[in-house]
């Protein structure tokens, strides 16, 4: 929790009143607010809940309970320093609590407080990277080279992919850890399917683009076409950044919309949940469940981008130690990559701790995203984790990769 803590006060570094109270896209809250938010969340189920303790400043609720303002009011924030000292004042009596806490009996609780703020802080680094983005003049970018992969539609490449045996297996997790809509592990079965080892690059996208790919319907979901349309969407968001578009680099900040078209595009389809998550969990020889895509040792900086170690992508690919046992790159971490699949409970959920947690997002206008972006904490790294916003969505550190049915 220490750690976990110590990354969320790196995001002040430097930060400006401008940024810390306002938001920068009115579907994410200020940062200010995901940090009071946090420790009222923390207040909430650790103190309040669990010790039966309640929260020291009584006036927060109103502001920063999930349920309190709408999004757009969350900028009459007190001042940083009152937010940090409410955060420490939580913090002192939550670690003050762990001494004597049953900890045993509570550890689901205290893990799944632990993984709120790792979420929180990704956000508020997605909300960062807007407001500071938006501060930079567009810059006109050189064209990248061209694709490494040869296009078109009735001729889907087969270059690039790894062709994963289909069959049953566990989905899932019913670990400690694993949050309500991880549960319960479950059996599925799938059949035989080709997968991209590594994300989709800014070179085989730009060749999408320069195809006229924005400008020609036959590839668009047809509300994707009518939000390209209405919001004059005519490149990832961070396209222009010039940290960030590199050939090799794997394409972010693209809306399900857009992965939905590229795939199209060249042929192919986003994978399922189910599909991602056995190339990322699945072990062929054994034909069993393992931790992480490489096995089941622990998760460190050499396995892949994650944590903000990097401030940014990397080029796809970078790290061999990461690769999963079916072939495939840059599972965890880099870029969050979005699947083909509608975020719902899996059979017998049950909502845990609060229904609007998942459940109120079962409501078939989110698409899941797997495996966790260059800012993903390691406490919410793992081959089971969902994710889920709504498909214009472009701010999340988004990429993707194709399947093909076999
Ligand atoms: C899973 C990242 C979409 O931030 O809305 C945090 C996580 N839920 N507090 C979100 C969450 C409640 C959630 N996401
Ligand atoms: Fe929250």
């Amino acid at each position: 929790m220490a750690a976990c803590r110590q990354s969320t006060l790196d995001l002040l570094e430097n930060l400006t009143t401008s940024e810390f109270r306002q938001q920068s896209h009115a579907d994410f809250s200020p940062v200010g607010w995901h940090l009071g938010h946090i420790a009222f969340t923390e207040s909430l189920w650790l103190l309040e809940y669990l010790k039966e303790d309640p929260c020291p400043y009584p006036d927060y609720q109103r502001l920063f309970a999930a349920d309190g303002l709408p999004k757009a009011e969350r900028e009459n924030l007190p001042n940083l320093s009152e937010i940090l000292a409410f955060m420490q004042a939580i913090r002192d009596r939550t670690l003050a609590y762990l001494e004597t806490a049953p900890l045993y009996d509570q550890l689901r609780l205290w893990r799944w407080v632990l993984q709120h703020e790792s979420q929180h802080a990704e956000t508020a680094t997605y909300v960062l990277a807007m407001h500071r983005w938006s501060q930079r003049a567009a810059q006109p970018r050189k064209m990248v080279p061209n694709s490494r992969r040869q296009p078109g539609p009735t001729s889907a490449s087969k270059q690039n992919m790894v062709l994963i045996p289909g069959g049953a297996f566990e989905m899932g997790s019913s670990t400690l850890d694993a949050l309500d809509n991880e549960r319960p592990s479950h059996r599925v079965s799938i059949s035989d399917y080709w997968l991209d080892c590594t994300p989709v690059t800014v070179a085989d996208y730009a060749a999408f683009m320069a195809a006229g790919g924005y400008q020609n319907s036959q590839w668009w979901h047809p509300e994707g076409w009518a939000w390209i349309q209405k919001q004059h969407i005519t490149q990832p968001l961070y396209w222009q950044d010039p940290l960030t578009v590199w050939p090799e680099m794997p394409v972010c900040g693209v809306s399900w919309y857009e992965a939905d078209a590229y795939s199209c595009f060249v042929g192919k389809r986003l994978p399922t949940e189910a599909e991602w998550e056995r190339a990322a969990h699945w072990q062929p020889q054994q034909d069993c469940m393992q931790t992480y895509p490489w096995g089941d040792t622990p998760l460190t900086a050499k396995r892949g981008n994650f944590g903000g170690n990097q401030d940014g992508v990397t080029p796809v690919g970078a790290y061999p130690d990461g690769r999963s046992a079916t072939g495939c790159d840059d599972l965890l971490g880099n870029v969050w990559e979005w699947t083909n699949t509608w975020f719902a409970g899996y059979p017998d959920f049950v909502p845990y701790p609060y229904q609007g947690y998942s459940q109120t997002y079962f409501d078939g206008t989110h698409r899941v995203l797997r495996g966790g972006s260059w800012a993903t904490r390691p406490w919410v790294l793992r081959s089971t984790f969902r994710n889920w916003y709504q498909p214009w969505i472009q701010q999340v550190f988004s990429g993707f990769r194709c399947a093909l049915s076999a």
